[in-house]
């Protein structure tokens, strides 16, 4: 079995390292965050995603996986080197690959001979070239194996995926890197470098399209008096449209697919050709996500601003992660709504199942540690994530204890007779 290095224990380089270790390979994965290195070789996962403590505790206990706080110890016995750091948005909207190129710069002279360097971070097309110039090393290959999991079923995704896409310069390194993943039951597509990076940011911004047109749709329901979630099953019925990423919500968002939209879109101006479709998508997210707000606003009726610009009105939340099954709040439109909310002079109280203090991205508003607790007093509750245990709420209590029960359920995720009958004013989205 392969010797593997992994940079970067997020949410991907975690998945990969403990998912490469559980399919035989020892694995050596480097974090620069220090406190996370000693947690993870304590066997404790820094986030919430399904069977990552079994399958850590699994990899700790065969000895087939260990962490180490400096790239430099990972490298220098591995043949192959899964790149996992983050690439976040630049202010112009481009992939800020600062720190990929930082980690390749650091470990250029360190990586064995004939080494195999695998991005799975998401990059623009064109990446790969570059960090073979950056290394200029002729024996080091360069793979572009994008990463497809979805955080929630992250395990799940990496030993069950649809298809494994490998980009390289030639079939013999394509093929090394497939043979990592020979355990599992899934096309393999090679392709060139270039194509491999170019579909990770095609399948993201083709699921982002996919919401944005839904939460169009939605709203075009919401004025003509149709129900999208009928009318969400009856487009799904066709074979060519698919039921999945047919749900409207608050807006998209995650660590993902704002940052890889945009990427996207920037990277197709750069090349010259422009993708009016790409903005289009990004600006009815942004419309989608003062909707929400505006639809919170609205229930309340109009209010008077005080002189310190507030407003006596208090809004309770369910839900702040970006979606469900996950801990993860980076760019979550349950945030996004919450700093339009707070822009108009409300007070924010809001519960979630993973959230258990104050938050940095929005300290203005008060967590609270139970469902009850952050509708008590409100004069509406939005729903923001779809959490399988908001449905498991007692509504009528909940009513009970709100200053006016009226609920914005952005996620669609109680019936509205359920509500209405707990004596709420009850609006979903598109319906
Ligand atoms: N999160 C997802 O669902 C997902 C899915 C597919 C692809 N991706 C892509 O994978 C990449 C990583 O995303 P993530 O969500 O895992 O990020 P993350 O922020 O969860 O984790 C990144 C980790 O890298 C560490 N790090 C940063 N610089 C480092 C360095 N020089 N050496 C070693 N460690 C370093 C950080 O401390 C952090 O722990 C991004 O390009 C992202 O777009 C993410």
């Amino acid at each position: 079995m392969g010797e593997i290095s992994v940079v970067g224990c997020g949410y991907v380089g975690l998945t990969v390292a403990v998912c490469m270790a559980h399919l035989g390979h020892n694995v050596v994965a480097a974090d620069v965050d220090r406190e996370r290195v000693e947690m993870l070789n304590r066997g404790q996962v820094p986030m919430f995603e399904a069977r990552l403590d079994e399958l850590l505790d699994e990899g700790l206990r065969s000895g087939r996986l260990r962490f180490v706080d400096d790239p430099q110890l990972a490298v220098t016995s591995a043949r192959f080197h899964f790149m996992c750091v983050p690439t976040p948005q630049d202010v112009d909207g481009s992939a800020d690959l600062s720190r990929l190129e930082a980690a390749i710069d650091d470990l250029a002279d360190l990586f064995p001979l004939r080494s195999v360097v695998i991005t799975k971070s998401t990059v623009p097309v064109g990446t790969a070239d570059q960090l073979r110039s950056r290394l200029s090393r002729t024996d080091i290959a360069v793979v572009s194996c994008p990463e497809f999991l979805r955080e929630g079923t992250a395990i799940h995704d990496f030993l069950g995926p649809d298809r494994i896409v490998i980009g390289a310069l030639d079939d013999p390194t394509a093929q090394s890197v497939a043979e990592l993943f020979a355990e599992l039951d899934c096309p393999i597509l090679t392709m060139t470098n270039r194509s491999a990076e170019a579909v990770k940011y095609g399948a993201n911004a083709f699921l982002a399209t996919k919401l944005s047109f839904i939460n169009s749709m939605a709203r075009i329901c919401e004025s003509v008096g149709a129900d999208i979630q009928d009318v969400a099953r009856g487009m799904a019925g066709d074979e060519r449209i698919g039921g999945k990423f047919l749900a409207p919500g608050p807006g998209w968002g995650g660590s993902c697919f704002p940052k890889d939209v945009s990427a996207l879109s920037h990277l197709a101006q750069a090349a010259g050709s422009p993708a009016p479709l790409l903005n289009a998508v990004l600006d009815a997210n942004h419309s989608q996500l003062d909707h929400i707000a505006s639809k919170a606003l609205q229930a309340v009726g109009p209010t008077a601003l005080d002189a310190h610009g507030q407003r006596d009105v208090v809004v309770g939340v369910w839900g702040l992660t970006f979606k469900a099954g996950t801990s993860d709040r980076r760019d979550s439109p349950a945030i996004a709504v919450i700093h339009r909310l707070l822009r108009a002079g409300v007070t924010v109280q809001a519960f979630d199942p993973t959230v258990s203090c104050g938050m940095d991205e929005a300290p203005e508003v008060r967590v609270t540690s139970d469902p009850y607790e952050a509708a008590a007093g409100a004069d509406v509750l939005v729903v923001l994530t779809e959490w399988d245990d908001f449905t498991e709420i007692d509504l009528d209590k909940t009513a009970e204890v709100m200053n006016q029960p009226r609920m914005i359920d952005a996620r669609n995720l109680f019936a509205r007779d359920d509500a209405e009958t707990a004596g709420f004013s009850y609006a979903g989205v598109g319906r």
